[in-house]
């Protein structure tokens, strides 16, 4: 049977970089895909009201995977707007109960030099966030009373350990280090998750873990970005710590991200935002996308060998091609995506 991947193009730049993921998925070798396309977001607002149509989420529990490109933006982002596009992405992400998202960095050598970082620091720098995506001050009880705002951040020990649990099979597979994030020094839900991080890693003997604080965190992905392998944290902290971790590697636009549950499916999008201030140019870098394709690949469908060929192309056309303006080029989201494309085939070609 054809895997069903349900697409969520959303908004902005978030058409573009998904029809280059779709372009890709199609271009792997020997495999057949049916794709439908359903909204969420502002352009959902708009046709209907509700930023998670009924339809979209019937769609993304009856696929194999769901990818999406973005979602968000100045139409929409008004203070008092009764309903926002964000709050459909959390959605979504909560009812497919995809509570660890994954958001793995690489620096390839030749982005190195784009970095703000000097380049000598990003050599060997290989590490994966395990971010929790379904607690925490996104999913807490929200109260605005005349002056007052509030967030309420609230984690439970179950939330904790199984997201904890999934980076310490991750550690396991890779170099067996685990950091853990927190403000234990401040925070309750960060000592909850703590002492949570400290029983269950006991569990795994073979993986070494440390905790950091997450303002040391922050400098100290800086200063030896090299020295992590799998860090998890909680929901807002993983946020905030991907975006700078993403400028590490030359531009937000290619990190790629998998959301996943305790089943197979899972929800894939490029870490990027909607990027309305280069959206419908066609210029916009679609290798977060379609590294988040390749993810998919592995994840839900079991493709590993795909996933592995999508990565080879990528790193192919990061060593030699024209690039996006994100990374000092001229090229546009087609002609990186047929740079894709073209090595896909080539190694098809040497394979056969
Ligand atoms: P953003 O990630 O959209 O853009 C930040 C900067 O990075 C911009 O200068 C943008 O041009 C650049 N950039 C991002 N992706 C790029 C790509 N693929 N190629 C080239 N350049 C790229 O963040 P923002 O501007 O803070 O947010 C814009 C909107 O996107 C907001 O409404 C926000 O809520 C939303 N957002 C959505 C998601 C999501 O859907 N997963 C993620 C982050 C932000
Ligand atoms: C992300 C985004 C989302 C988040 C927003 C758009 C709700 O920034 O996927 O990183 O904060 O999780
Ligand atoms: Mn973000």
């Amino acid at each position: 049977m054809n895997a069903h991947i349900a697409v969520l193009p959303g908004d902005g730049i978030g058409p573009e970089v998904t029809a280059a993921a779709v372009a890709v998925l199609r271009g792997v070798a020997g495999q057949a895909f049916a794709f439908t396309e359903h909204a969420i977001g502002g352009c959902a607002i708009d046709a209907t009201g509700d930023p998670l149509p009924a339809a979209t989420v019937e769609a993304c529990r009856a696929a194999d995977a769901v990818l999406l490109g973005a979602v968000g933006g100045p139409k929409w982002s008004d203070p008092n707007a009764p309903v926002r596009p964000e709050q459909g992405l959390l959605a979504l992400r909560a009812t497919l109960g995809v509570y660890a998202n994954l958001r793995p960095l690489r620096v390839h050598p030749r982005l190195a030099a784009l970095s703000p970082l000097k380049a000598e620091h990003l050599h060997g720098v290989d590490l994966v966030f395990v971010r929790e995506l379904t607690g925490g001050a996104y999913f807490g009880r929200k109260t605005r009373e005349g002056d007052v705002a509030v967030d309420e951040c609230r984690y439970s020990v179950a939330e904790v350990e199984r997201v904890v649990r999934r980076a310490c099979e991750l550690a396991r597979a890779r170099r067996g280090r685990l950091t853990s994030v927190d403000k234990a020094n401040v925070l309750e839900t960060s000592r909850l998750w703590r002492a949570t991080t400290e029983r269950i890693a006991r569990d795994y003997p073979d993986v070494t873990l440390e905790h950091q604080l997450v303002d040391s965190m922050a400098m100290l992905l800086l200063t030896r970005p090299s020295a992590y392998d799998v860090i998890v944290t909680e929901n807002l902290f993983g946020d905030i710590l991907t975006d700078e971790a993403a400028a590490l590697a030359g531009s937000l636009g290619v990190s790629p991200s998998a959301s996943l549950g305790d089943g197979r499916r899972g929800l894939y999008e490029p870490i990027h935002g909607s990027a309305p201030d280069i959206a419908g140019r066609g210029v916009a870098n679609p290798i977060g996308a379609i590294l988040s394709a390749a993810l998919l690949l592995r994840h839900s469908l079991g493709l590993d060998a795909e996933a592995a060929a999508v990565e080879a192309a990528v790193d192919a056309v990061l060593d030699e091609a024209e690039l996006t303006a994100d990374l000092g080029g001229h090229a546009t989201t087609q002609q990186v995506t047929d740079a894709v494309l073209d090595r896909l085939a080539a190694r098809r070609k040497v394979a056969a």
